[in-house]
């Protein structure tokens, strides 16, 4: 297959910006998008329109874009609690599925998802586009020449100020706020949780087998909605049931942690809190910074920036030279290129549907251990044993589970 005929779901902002920077694409025809909401189906149209490219399918109903014979893949950007949904749907219609990122509502709705896969052969990427990361990658790379030595520990979080896109989610129409209001857990575990998982081989030799998650009180939504929406009654007091801080512990089947942390309701710069631990050294995300154990000045760290230089994972480098584009420092653009790609050779995806499983399902599995005042609560093995024996995937430079610096 040269070009992918692809269908957008979801127009928001995120579905929007993909859509500009897919729209780039020579071997792309975006032929379909959808929204429930009609001026955001509008200024898709419309923006098609102006760049010279042909009209799509355009609908308030996704149900007619994934009727159509001509769709090779959909894009779905749509809330968290719809994604599993219409990615089940799409792969029933018979499409390759790129979802965006997010935690499941319910174990159910993750089984279904990859029984169905299963089912129709349909592969299924959830679009992590952090495991693109000029840092991830590197540190992938390091992981696999062993620079760690045997991995112990790793830490990961999505730690960012959304005070405001949260609190204004009624009047700009965006799904968090809901979430926020009734749900409490890690709600948004994958930028930080998927990469992890690759470094520690989750679905390939090792897999998650329990957490455990407490949340902190929560405060922060209501004193910046006093202090910034005084007019908006009905939050002014609401009891947001989302805790400011909820840290989550799980547990691998090679016996290392990974600690996670979703942080999004107070004051804070940007981070995704990485830290990588094996026998031989330590990364740490919050200074940048690394410690060798017989390389680096005994006790001191050291600037991460020369190792990052000293081990940049080959797709990087030849990105580089292609010249970086699109969004979050040029790695959405990698993501949508792994997805498209795979499409193109009708193969499965680099991140497949028990990965998107496995790190859909921390959200509905923190949210049962935060209820049950920190209980552990086992995973289920989505994979029903293949994790034992599923080999690396195939060789190419997208790869997530083998570094590949072919031609
Ligand atoms: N990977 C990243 O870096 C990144 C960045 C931003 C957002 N996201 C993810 O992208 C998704 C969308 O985020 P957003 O900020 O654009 O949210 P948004 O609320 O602004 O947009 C979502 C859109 O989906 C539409 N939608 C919902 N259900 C639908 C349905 N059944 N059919 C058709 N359209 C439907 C809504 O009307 C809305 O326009 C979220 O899952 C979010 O986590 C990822």
């Amino acid at each position: 297959m040269s070009n992918v005929n692809l269908a957008i779901i979801g127009q928001g902002g995120r579905g929007f910006g993909l859509m500009r920077l897919i729209m780039e694409m020579e071997d792309v025809n975006i032929v379909g998008v959808c929204d429930v909401y009609q001026d955001r189906v509008d200024r898709a149209v419309t923006t098609l329109k102006e760049a010279g490219k042909p009209a799509p399918v355009a609908t308030q109903n996704y149900h007619e874009l994934l009727a159509l014979s001509n769709v090779d893949a959909v894009l779905i950007a749509t809330s968290w609690q719809t994604h599993m949904r219409i990615a089940i749907d799409s792969m029933k219609a018979g499409k390759y599925v790129a979802s965006e990122v997010g935690g499941a509502c319910s174990l159910d709705e993750v089984w279904e998802l990859v029984q169905t896969s299963r089912e129709t052969k349909m592969p299924c990427m959830m679009l992590e586009n952090c495991c693109y990361g000029r840092e991830e990658l590197a540190l992938l790379n390091m992981v696999k020449q062993n620079v760690f030595g045997e991995l112990i520990h790793t830490r990961c979080g999505y730690e960012h100020d959304l005070r405001e896109e949260v609190a204004k989610g009624h009047i700009n129409r965006h799904y968090r706020l809901d979430n926020y209001m009734h749900r409490n857990g890690d709600v948004y575990p994958t930028h930080g949780s998927v990469p992890m998982g690759k470094m520690l081989n989750i679905n390939r030799g090792n897999r998650f087998v329990s957490l455990t998650s407490m949340a902190s009180k929560s405060r922060g939504l209501n004193e910046w909605i006093k202090d910034n929406l005084p007019d908006v009654d009905y939050l002014q007091n609401y009891p947001f049931a989302l805790g400011d801080v909820v840290t989550t512990i799980v547990k691998c089947a090679h016996g290392e942690t990974l600690v996670m942390t979703h942080d999004t309701t107070l004051p804070r710069p940007y981070s995704r809190g990485g830290l990588v631990q094996g026998t031989k050294g330590i990364w740490m995300e919050e200074n940048y910074s690394i410690y060798l154990d017989g390389i680096s000045p005994e006790h001191k760290w050291e600037p991460f920036a020369p190792y990052l230089e000293k081990y940049e994972h080959p797709l990087w480098k030849w990105y580089q030279q292609e010249g970086i584009r699109g969004g979050h420092g040029g790695m959405d653009y990698l993501t949508l290129r792994a997805f498209l790609e795979s499409v193109q050779a009708q193969c499965d995806t680099p991140i497949d549907v028990y990965d998107f499983a496995v790190h859909a399902a921390l959200t509905p599995l923190s949210e049962q251990s935060v209820a049950l005042g920190g209980m552990p609560q086992a995973f289920p093995d989505f994979t029903n044993g293949a994790w034992l024996v599923r080999p690396a995937e195939r060789k190419w430079k997208y790869s997530l589970t083998e570094i590949w610096d072919g031609e």
